[in-house]
Parts: structure tokens; C-alpha cells; sequence
């Protein structure tokens, strides 16, 4: 029996290295004769921030496109558009129905979005995101969700929804395991080392973006929060060089000690310079076949059309269970 994977990301804003360096190069990774991926662009998730139509559409498929060049393998798993497969819907509901208020409130993620948003659009969809989420895992039977740190909370919720609708109505659901790597699951901001790196940062020099030209890497590298030491160690009081060090180490391969070992005797600036390199170099070929995928969109619409296939297959037999368990 093949373990399950299951993932999601938003198509909410260019992509990030910290998406890359937390998940994304982690998905490509965990295909191999041992399990089956399922992986989703959440666009769902994606609309409890209002969201241009046309620009929505158009990031969804491009969020494919930028999966499957990262090197998700169409052949091995299935990749599709969370929105075109409506048992996450469905699902959704019969879980907000088994979820509480209390434990919801409790989302570091919903504290802090509700309360640096514009108090208008603090929707209940921003509310019962993670529900949505735990239906996304629940209805294919997940094994391991492989996620960096800000979404363990999620996972957290996921596993107590299953648990307790489990003991409710009867063994339906797989309990999925959270798989955080050790190294890299939570990326920080160029400029600002204290937060996690974010595609919806306002200011573009505290993330790079995975499509970023090589030049324009290297520009926010180089202008990468350190601090007035000139010692390249990794420390919990030194935020923005550990955060250096951390994407060196995951890009490259290498462990956190062989990287400080590599640098040692060398300013701040060498450091940045070479860490950029070494993410110019990881991209490159991304980007490259990024650009080919898109210039074959009907490739790409087909790849969807055959995930959402096999993902509504799979979602079905799930939620034909809960239904019937459920009385519907
Ligand atoms: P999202 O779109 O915010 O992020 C996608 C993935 O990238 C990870 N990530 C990071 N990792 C390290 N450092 C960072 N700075 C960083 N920023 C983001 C996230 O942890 C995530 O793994 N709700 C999810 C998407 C989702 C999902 C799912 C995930 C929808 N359904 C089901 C797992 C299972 C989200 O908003 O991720």
C-alpha cells in the first residue's frame, strides 16, 4: 500500500523562495515508488481575500504551470485546481458542522490576518479556512502533509476534526501526519528576520520571488537585513544571517554546520553574494521550463483536466462514506 501525499498552495501572489524552500521543492521530492502526491492549487483558500476575477484564473494556471516545472510529474501524481473538484466544498460543510468556535478563534493565522485587515472584509471564510483545509487532506485519505511551520497549526485542527468525527460516526477518516522538514520550514523576510517571508509582503525587497530575473535576486540579497556583528554564525539572536545560512543550507543541500564552515573568515557581503548565486542556480532551470510550460497551455489544460478527474474519483468515494454515515 502506497502512503498518501496531499498538499495545497495558494495562487494568491508570485510564488516565494520560502514556498519553495517549505513545500513546494519537498512535493517534487516526495514522489517516488512508496507513495502517491496529490497536490492542489487552493484557489478557494486563495478568495478570502478579494480577488480579481481574471487575474485569479490566470495565477491558478500559472501556479500549475510553475508546479509542474519544480517538477511535479503529471505521471506520478495528480495536480489540480481545488475549485473544479466540488467535494472540498461539500466536504467543507459537514466539517464546519463538526468544528467549534472556540477551537477556530484559537488560529494564530485568523488572529493575525483579522486583526492587520481592513475590518470589512474580515469574512467567515477567513474564519473556517482551516475546515476548508482539513476537508482538502480528509478526502483522500492523506497520510502526510508535508507543510512549513506557519500551517502546523492547521494540521493540528485537521487531525482533532478527524479524531473526533471518527469517534462521533465511525472510522471514516485517515488521522494525517504533518511532515515539517527540520531545516527550512520557515523561511524569514529579507528585511524584516523576526517575520516569516510572505508573497503578500507589501514591500517586494523582503521576498524573492521563485520567477525573480537573476539580477533582481541578487539585488534584495544583497540588500538583506544582517545585523552590526561581522561573525557568520547561526544563532537564534542573529535572525537575518541564521535565515542566510538556512536557505544556503536547503538549496544547496548541505547541512546548517558545513555552510557555517564554508563561510567562515568571510564578510556579510560574501555571504549574501553566494547565497544568491546559489538560488540564481536552483531557479534557472525552473524558470526556463516555467516559460515552456506556459507557451503550452493546452498541455497544461490537460494535465488539470485529467487531475481533476482522478481527484474527484478519489474525493467521491470518500464523501459517498461520510454521507451515508451522516444520514444524507
Ligand atoms: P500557502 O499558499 O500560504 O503556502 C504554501 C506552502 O508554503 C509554505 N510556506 C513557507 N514555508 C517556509 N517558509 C515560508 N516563509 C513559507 N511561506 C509559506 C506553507 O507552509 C505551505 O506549506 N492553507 C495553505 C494551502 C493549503 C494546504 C491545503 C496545505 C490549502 N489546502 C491542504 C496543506 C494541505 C496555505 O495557505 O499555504
Amino acid at each position: 500500500m502506497k502512503k498518501i501525499i496531499l498538499s495545497g498552495i495558494q495562487p494568491s501572489g508570485a510564488l516565494t523562495i520560502g514556498n519553495y524552500v517549505g513545500a513546494v521543492r519537498n512535493w517534487a521530492k516526495l514522489q517516488t515508488d512508496e507513495t502517491y502526491c496529490f497536490y492542489c492549487v487552493a484557489d478557494m483558500h486563495a478568495i478570502t481575500v478579494r480577488q480579481d476575477p481574471n487575474e485569479l484564473r490566470k495565477r491558478s494556471f500559472e501556479t500549475a504551470a510553475l508546479l509542474l516545472a519544480a517538477g511535479i510529474d503529471p505521471d506520478k501524481s495528480t495536480l489540480f485546481i481545488q475549485s473544479q473538484v466540488p467535494q472540498h466544498a461539500q466536504l467543507s460543510w459537514v466539517l464546519c458542522c463538526n468544528s467549534y468556535m472556540g477551537e477556530l478563534s484559537r488560529m494564530t493565522q485568523f488572529k493575525d490576518k483579522s486583526a492587520t485587515k481592513n475590518e470589512e472584509n474580515i469574512n467567515a471564510g477567513l474564519f473556517t479556512y482551516p475546515v476548508l483545509m482539513a476537508a482538502d487532506i480528509l478526502l483522500y485519505n492523506a497520510d502526510y502533509v508535508p507543510v512549513g511551520v506557519d500551517q502546523k497549526q492547521h494540521l493540528e485542527l485537521c487531525r482533532d476534526i478527524a479524531i473526533r468525527f471518527n469517534n462521533a460516526y465511525g472510522e471514516v477518516f485517515k488521522v494525517p501526519e504533518p511532515m515539517i522538514a527540520r531545516v527550512g520550514a520557515k523561511i524569514m523576510s529579507l528585511q524584516s528576520p523576526d517575520k516569516k517571508m510572505s508573497k503578500s509582503d507589501p514591500n517586494p525587497n523582503g521576498f524573492v520571488a521563485i520567477m525573480d530575473e537573476p539580477d533582481v535576486i541578487m539585488k534584495k540579497f544583497k540588500r538583506a537585513v544582517t545585523d552590526s556583528e561581522s561573525v557568520i554564525e547561526y544563532r537564534e539572536d542573529k535572525l537575518g544571517v541564521s535565515n542566510l545560512l538556512t536557505i544556503y543550507a536547503t538549496i544547496t543541500g548541505k547541512s546548517i554546520e558545513e555552510s557555517v564552515a564554508e563561510f567562515q573568515g568571510m564578510g556579510y557581503g560574501q555571504l549574501k553574494i553566494k547565497v544568491a548565486e546559489a538560488v540564481i542556480e536552483e531557479l534557472t532551470p525552473i524558470q526556463t521550463a516555467f516559460k515552456q510550460y506556459l507557451a503550452n497551455p493546452d498541455y497544461i489544460s490537460e494535465v488539470l483536466e485529467k487531475g481533476r478527474k482522478q481527484a474527484s474519483e478519489a474525493a467521491q468515494k470518500i464523501l459517498d462514506k461520510v454521507f451515508e454515515k451522516i444520514g444524507f
